[in-house]
């Protein structure tokens, strides 16, 4: 497939390597919205990651989340996420990842993300599996939602307007527990791995889970709006990827709670 997976494997790990370089120096942040984080090194790994595709793939259209890409009339379109956790990355909180996503007419053909702590380079390309640092991975064999791990995260934009916490609790409640890594292409190449069971986010832009949609479906598990219902990157208001067995009854549990039935009810604060 023209190189697509191994190319954007190498420019993930030169991006990564960048972006570790200025984790060490713990650089200053600034604010794009009231909470919502950029630093320099969310804008040097955007220059380098977008430079390079544009040497490989000059034809490429290229969506960049700091602005960095260009519109194409080609098929193909790369979804940049420079940066993914700035404010873990902000704040010395090691958990973040670069991630590109190739799609073609719509549909992803390739995506990696990588995390240069732990120098683990997740990678995917339709048809051919999911791959952490060479070896095939798979979602988990969980069945039962009491006994599944799950994550998710919270935007920066339109905080006070989110209804997840609500999400959040009844979730929590009803399973090992709800993790909140700070990076929603983590969370979902965790899912791919088996790390965790299922995740689940509201108001993501499309970088943030380009790639990562496509290493849950390779792994084997399942992707679609919290309703079950078809997902695309660029139009869902919402995810929910999956190892496949869970599916029904996650979905089931969430329609429970987007009618306001809440089977644990929060205490109040005495
Ligand atoms: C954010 C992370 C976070 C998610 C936010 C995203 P960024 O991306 O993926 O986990 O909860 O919705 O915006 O801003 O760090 O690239
Ligand atoms: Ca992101
Ligand atoms: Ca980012």
């Amino acid at each position: 497939m023209a190189g697509y997976l191994e190319t954007a494997v190498e420019i993930a790990r030169e991006a990564g390597a960048l972006l570790a370089t200025y984790f060490e120096r713990r650089v200053r942040f600034e604010l794009k919205g009231e909470f919502d984080l950029v630093t320099e090194a969310d804008r040097a790994s955007e220059k380098l990651v977008v430079e390079r595709l544009r040497t490989h793939f000059p034809s490429h259209g290229i969506v960049a989340e700091e602005g960095g890409g260009h519109e194409s009339a080609s098929e193909y379109r790369w979804y940049v996420d420079p940066l993914d956790g700035t404010t873990n990355f902000a704040h010395g909180f090691p958990i973040f990842n670069v991630t590109l996503g190739l799609y073609r007419a719509g549909e992803a053909v390739a995506g990696v993300v990588y995390d240069p702590i732990r120098q683990e380079m997740f990678s995917a390309e339709r048809g051919a599996g999911a791959y952490l640092n060479g070896k095939r991975i798979r979602v988990s064999s969980a069945r039962n939602l009491g006994e599944s791990l799950a994550s998710t995260g919270f935007p920066s934009r339109k905080r006070n307007q989110d209804v997840n916490i609500h999400f959040y609790y009844q979730v929590a409640m009803a399973s090992h527990g709800v993790r909140r890594t700070g990076s929603a292409a983590i969370d979902l190449a965790y899912v791919a791995s088996g790390r965790l069971d299922f995740f689940w986010e509201f108001g993501l832009m499309p970088w943030d889970m380009a790639a990562g949609v496509l290493l849950v479906q390779e792994a084997g598990g399942r992707v679609s709006d919290m309703h079950g219902a078809a997902h695309d990157i660029n139009t869902s208001a919402h995810v929910l990827a999956d190892n496949g067995a869970l599916h029904e009854s996650v979905v089931e549990f969430l329609a429970e709670i987007f009618q306001g039935k809440f089977r644990v009810p929060m205490l109040a604060v005495k």
